[in-house]
Formats: structure tokens, sequence, C-alpha cells
């Protein structure tokens, strides 16, 4: 197995950080570091040299990265430590390999893979609620809804799993569609969800919701086609951004307009709604 290894400047640490989980890394560990003033970030990416290069490409300039055979990855580690993750009094998110964990309410069975998303990072759990949120307020559940950005496909089964008939889950990284693809069949949702790499920019048609969890400048890369697949009336709900650092991100969206913000930890996740 193979480790993805980036050295940063102590400073650029949780930036750096931010970007591999932007990028779709399950879990990144921090170590010291042999250069004075700098840490280093273990990920792990899956094996795959193309994989590796997609994220390596992600990062800024000056952090340096080199790749490391290992007998164990910073997933496997992470493994062992996880824990059921709460979203709301009626809704657990519970690892698959602790399935059985008792829990009260409804679950989500969940094996990310070497995807992003196992539901305990602030802008999926911001994401989760503000979808719950809009459904329990709707008369009836919204029809189509894209998530942009699957990962592990948490938030497209949360919607499958909340009554959404329709839900489209894109994902530039082959891990996620993979891991989104297994884990909607391990909730019984596979008939709900269509996981697939189409780029947003292919997607044809319009959804009643749009979720993208990804981080602010990609966000603003997809801006036209996120108001493009948004229906008249329908809602966006973006996440991945800082608290206070996503005025460029809404004006890139404009005219959707910023119906209600959300923030845990420092994180952010906005509404957005396409005039009718
Ligand atoms: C922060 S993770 C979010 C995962 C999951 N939706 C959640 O909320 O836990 C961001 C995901 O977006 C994907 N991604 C990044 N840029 C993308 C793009 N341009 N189009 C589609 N997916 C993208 C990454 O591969 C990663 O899986």
């Amino acid at each position: 197995m193979r480790s993805l290894v980036v050295t940063a400047p102590v400073a650029e640490a949780e930036l750096a950080a931010d970007v591999l989980f932007g990028a779709g890394v399950a879990a990144v560990e921090e170590r010291p570091s042999e250069t004075a003033g700098c840490v280093e970030l273990w990920t792990h990416v899956g094996d795959e040299q193309v994989a590796i290069d997609r994220v390596i490409a992600t990062l800024a300039a000056g952090w340096g990265h080199r790749v490391v055979d290992v007998d164990e990855t910073v997933a496997d580690t992470w493994r062992r430590h996880a824990a059921p993750i709460p979203v709301t009094d009626q809704l657990t998110i519970v690892p698959s390999w602790l399935d059985e964990v008792e829990t009260a309410g409804a679950r989500i069975v969940l094996d990310p893979g070497s995807a992003f998303g196992l539901g305990d990072h602030p802008t999926t759990q911001l994401t989760l609620r503000a979808l719950l949120r809009h459904v329990e307020g709707a008369s009836t559940p919204p029809r189509r809804l894209l998530d942009v950005g699957c990962g592990s496909g948490v938030l497209a089964i949360a919607a499958a799993l909340a009554g959404v008939d329709d839900v489209q889950a894109i994902d530039i990284h082959a891990g996620a569609v993979e891991a989104t693809v297994a884990n909607a069949a391990r909730n019984g949702a596979g008939g709900r969800i269509a996981a697939s790499a189409t780029p947003l920019t292919d997607v044809e048609g319009m959804f009643d919701v749009v979720l993208a969890n990804v981080l602010a400048p990609v966000l603003v890369d997809l801006a036209d086609d996120l108001r493009r697949v948004t229906a008249p009336g329908g809602l966006l709900v973006i996440s991945g951004v800082l608290d206070g650092r996503f005025d460029h991100v809404v004006a890139a969206l404009s005219p959707m307009s910023v119906r209600r913000v959300e923030v845990l930890d420092g994180w952010a996740a906005v509404e957005l709604g396409r005039p009718g």
C-alpha cells in the first residue's frame, strides 16, 4: 500500500489538511517533519498513480510531497478508532465494521473506502442538517436531488432514505463513486441513487435540491453549472467554506440569494435559493 506524505509549514498545516479533505481523502494524520518549521500530513488516496497525481495537483506550490510504501495506511489506523456519529436525535451514521453497535432511531451504515465522508466532518454534518430540515419542512419530499462531490455517498443516501426518489451523485474521484454505489446498496437505497464520475458540466436537467460540499475554489469554478442545474424555486446548499470567508462564492452564484447560514467549528453551510 502507498501513502501520500505532504510537507507544509506549521502555519499552513490546517489549510493543507483541508485541501487534502477537499480532494477527497478519508483521513489525514499530522506527524513531525525533519524540515524545520514544517509538519508532515500522511494520507491515503488509493494505490493508483493517477489518483495520487490528481491530489498532488491540488497542493500549493510551496508544499513538498512524496509517496511512501506502508504496511498500514492512515485510513486503517483511523478505522480502529471510528465510532457511531449522531446527526440528529433520529439519525446516526454507523461505520459498517461497527454494524452490531446499538443506536436509537434510523441509521446510515457506511464504509467510506478510500473516499471522504464518514459523516463526522463539520461540513458533512452541516449539509446533512440543512438537507433534513428542508425535506422535513416540505409538504412532499423533493423529487430530484444532485449531490456534487459525493465522497462516500453519505448525503445522497440520507436524501434517498428521507424520501427523495431520484438522486444523482457525482464525484471526480473513482474511489468515491465506487464507495457511493456500495454504500447505497448497503442501505437499501441503490434503486434511488445513480452515482457516476460525470463532470458537472455534462449533467443535464435541473434538480429541486443541489448539495455541493466541496472547497471554496471548486465552488467558484463550478458556480455557473451549480446555478444552471438548480431548478427555479429550488435550493442549493454549499459547504466546504470557512465561516465569514464565503462572500466571493456567493457573489459567483449571483443572482441566487442566501436564505440561511449555519456554522459549526469554524466551517459554514450556506443555503441559496434560485428565484422561481
Ligand atoms: C469534502 S468531500 C465531501 C464528501 C461528502 N459529500 C460529504 O459531505 O461528506 C468533497 C468531495 O468532492 C469531490 N470533488 C472535488 N472536486 C470536485 C468536482 N469538481 N466535481 C465533483 N466532485 C469533486 C472530492 O473527490 C471529494 O470526494
